[in-house]
């Protein structure tokens, strides 16, 4: 693989059987900013092998056997948590879930005393979601293991913008010169955040797409167009990616209402004409029908990539834990 913008075709379907180098250079996975492009070809590559692995009746391929995982996850999750345990387990590592509350403790302290508590455990590799940005980052300066970043309040999630560029790709066989519009609550989404860094550091256009008070101020220095009027924003796009709206992260009135936010911002049939032809749908999931997506348009085949989306993101995972475990101590191919 080369170490430009080039196109990036994927590699077929694998078993997760070959041998794929990935020129990794990074203890941990914190997020996309400050990758370079290859090593994103390389984590899609090496995922790519693992997708036929996760279509075969034995997954199993025992790269992580004797290596611990653990979940540590201060929000919810359904898809990111199940599916960073799936991956560990079809790599043979013992996997352990832990799902922490935040409310009682002082956040900091929790944060702290947790990764030194679990680092005393001596795990392999943790994979930690927190509602404040950059709370991932300071855990892993406390940590021996391996540390990757499942979400950090509004800042990044990495996997996700990985999962997006390997159904995108696989999709389209590259990234290059596609215009993808991230479409929503784009100011409190760390979705939009790494995929904006990571499609941008792989060539594609990017245009943001959102009421004012949802767009992020620093929009235009991300290097996208900003577009407040739907329609206009998705002429002629080939990826619409629609988001939820993170109310969780909003402090005060963002809208005046969840029916004007569908009336104005809601994909439907009508809106999404604007699009190329040939355009597809995704988002991350959670989904909010009737807000952000009209639900014949999520669940239609021809133009839906979300269940591929959530299928990609195994295979994702599997790949990050792959790379990961090779640069722990003793880590290295095994085969
Ligand atoms: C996203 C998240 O947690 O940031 N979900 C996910 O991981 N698939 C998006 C969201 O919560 O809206």
């Amino acid at each position: 693989m080369t170490g430009s913008n080039s196109p990036s075709a994927p590699t077929p379907t694998g078993t997760g059987t070959e041998q794929v180098e990935v020129p990794y250079n990074h203890r941990h996975l914190l997020g996309i900013q400050g990758l370079v492009p290859r090593e994103i070809t390389g984590l899609l590559d090496l995922a790519d092998s693992y997708v036929g692995l996760s279509r075969q009746v034995d997954k199993k391929r025992p790269l992580l056997k004797g290596r611990t995982l653990i979940n540590l996850f201060f929000e919810p999750s359904t898809r990111t948590q199940a599916s960073f345990e799936l991956a560990g387990k079809r790599l043979g590592a013992d996997t352990v879930n832990m799902s922490v509350r935040t409310s009682s403790v002082t956040k900091g302290e929790t944060l702290i005393d947790t990764a030194v508590t679990l680092n005393a455990m001596r795990p392999d590799i943790l994979i930690v979601r927190h509602n404040s940005s950059g709370a991932v980052d300071l855990l892993a300066q406390k940590v021996d293991c391996a540390v990757v970043n499942a979400g950090d309040g509004s800042n990044e999630h990495p996997t996700q913008a990985l999962l997006d560029a390997l159904t995108i790709r696989r999709r389209f066989g590259r990234i290059e010169g596609l215009t993808v519009a991230i479409c929503g609550d784009v100011r409190h989404s760390r979705v939009a955040r790494s995929n904006i860094h990571l499609l941008s550091a792989m060539g594609a256009r990017i245009r943001l797409i959102g009421p004012p008070t949802l767009l992020p101020p620093s929009a235009e220095r991300l290097g996208a167009e900003v577009f407040t009027d739907m329609r206009e924003g998705l002429k002629g796009v080939d990826i619409v990616m629609m988001l939820r709206l993170q109310s969780e992260r909003m402090e005060g009135n963002y809208l005046p209402s969840l029916r004007e936010f569908y009336h104005l911002y809601g994909l439907d049939r009508e809106k999404f004409d604007y699009a190329n032809p040939g355009a597809v749908i995704m988002h991350p999931g959670p989904m909010n029908r009737g807000v952000e997506i009209e639900s014949a348009l999520a669940d239609d085949p021809e133009i839906s990539l979300i269940q591929e989306q959530v299928e990609m993101g195994v295979a994702v995972r599997m790949s990050v834990l792959d790379v990961l475990s090779r640069r722990l101590p003793n880590g290295g191919p095994k085969q």
